[in-house]
């Protein structure tokens, strides 16, 4: 076992940013670094914190990040370890439709809290958007260059990723931007997480691809593929935060095969028990095609997304737009402009958080006794494994009562796992997602 090092970190107190964020941002590069190898022992918090002269709060704070990203792991009575290797140097059919049924309420995994008390800022917005001039023609086919700038400063500050307002495409959302990227890419079958993201797989085969359907749980082997599409922050739907040594072992088979990943980052700033994990496009720009959303922190009905790929794609991607006109519309890209400025976005992202991380607590409570939860609760969904027959009996009662309820048997495509995907998003008020727990832990109990 490689001796545990003096680990000697820089923390500068004047900034904004906190210690213990500072911190973990210098550990994971030691260990993405290779200054750190796989194995090592650290320090203890009480002793780390002593060395730096700062509260042991903030040691810990560090470590439990890490330890969610997975790059380090606590190993009972014997201390933290670093856990993962370092980078290497350089058919979608599904059995039931997605849209709510007619007279129930969907526990949606998708639709977001909006917190009601920021609607001047939305409507200062919009006001913003009537008074502006819009631009005379077709306008830069990336997206607005102001809007491009505040999302790569974003990008930067809460996902790691650094990149150049250049390099930020806009989109219409996720979706939108798989289809760009796909449109870029070679011919060639495309690897999808399963169970994973329907409107993924669906994107994919519409462009005439194969679907290589991979578990999700398991690092591919990407030979003979152009791409895969997987959600590393937050695992759809699974709800699992993929595993550092994943990560890197997922960009190492892309390498090999020549392919890209294409990262959704959907709805990893809702993360409540620790900092958002940072995007797995800030460990290879070079090899992953990133998209973000809107949908999550303002509305899905926004439409608006950005990408943010390697040089070629991204400039076939600008080449193709140039000709075709295929951009967001000018007055949303506005409005988000504004709402990203105003400071619209991190209030409605704050305010979600406290929301999610009080339901989640309930949903846990209602149904961990009778399933296994599959990931720490992020974003606003939980899952639980549970056997079929379990599973059928409380969706069939949430259905009696009122409620649909997502199957986990729904999402998969190859690899088939059973039990319930409880979203507890907007889509409902407390009283609501209380009444349908009840309805769904009475059945499970029976
Ligand atoms: C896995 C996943 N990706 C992306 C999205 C958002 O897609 P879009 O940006 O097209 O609204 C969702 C929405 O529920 C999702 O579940």
């Amino acid at each position: 076992m490689p001796p545990s090092p003096a680990l000697v970190v820089t923390l500068d107190r004047r900034s904004a940013r906190p210690l213990g964020t500072q911190l973990a941002d210098q550990v994971r590069a030691r260990i993405t670094s290779a200054s750190l190898a796989a194995g090592t022992r650290l320090p203890s918090s009480r002793a780390l914190a002593a060395d730096l002269g700062v509260a042991r709060s903030v040691t810990e704070q560090a470590y439990a990040q890490l330890v969610a990203e997975g790059w380090l792991e606590g190993r009972h009575g014997s201390g933290t370890f670093v856990s993962a290797a370092p980078p290497l140097a350089s058919t979608p059919p599904t059995r039931r439709t997605a849209p709510a049924e007619p007279g129930l309420l969907r526990l949606s995994t998708g639709t977001p809290w909006i917190d009601p008390r920021h609607a001047a800022l939305w409507r200062r917005a919009w006001r913003e958007v009537s008074t502006a001039r819009p631009p005379a023609g077709y306008d830069d086919p990336r997206g607005l260059p102001a809007l491009r700038a505040a999302l790569a400063e974003r990008l930067a500050h809460v996902r790691g990723v650094v990149c150049d307002p250049d390099e930020v495409l806009l989109t219409a959302g996720t979706t939108d931007g798989l289809r760009h990227a796909l449109g870029a890419l070679p011919a060639g079958p495309v690897a999808v997480e399963d169970p994973g993201y329907r409107a993924a797989a669906v994107t994919v085969a519409a462009t005439g691809r194969g679907v290589r359907d991979v578990p999700a749980l398991e690092v591919p082997d990407l030979a003979g593929t152009v791409a895969a599409y997987v959600t590393p922050a937050h695992q759809h739907p699974l709800g699992r935060t993929m595993p550092a040594a994943h990560r890197v072992a997922l960009l190492a088979s892309a390498r090999r095969a020549g392919a890209v990943v294409i990262e959704d980052d959907y709805d990893s700033e809702l993360r409540y028990d620790v900092a958002p994990v940072p995007a797995l496009a800030g460990l290879d720009r070079e090899r992953v095609v990133y998209l973000g959303t809107a949908s999550k922190s303002v509305a899905p009905s926004m439409r608006l997304g950005w990408l943010v790929a390697p040089a070629g794609i991204r400039e076939r991607i600008a080449h193709q737009r140039a000709i075709t006109h295929d951009s967001p519309p000018w007055p949303v890209q506005r409005a988000l402009l504004a709402l990203l400025r105003d400071g619209y976005v991190d209030k409605v992202v704050r305010s979600a958080r406290r929301v999610y991380a009080d339901r989640a607590g309930r949903v846990v409570d209602a149904l961990a006794p009778y399933g296994e939860l599959t990931g720490p609760v992020a974003g606003m969904y939980a899952t639980f494994v549970m056997p079929r027959e379990q599973a059928l009996a409380a969706h069939e009662a949430g259905r009696a009562a009122g409620y649909d309820v997502p199957l986990l048997a729904d999402q998969c495509r190859t690899h088939v796992r059973h039990g319930l995907v409880v979203g507890f998003g907007g889509s409902l008020d407390d009283g609501q997602l209380d009444h349908a727990l009840a309805v769904l832990a009475r059945a499970l109990r029976g």
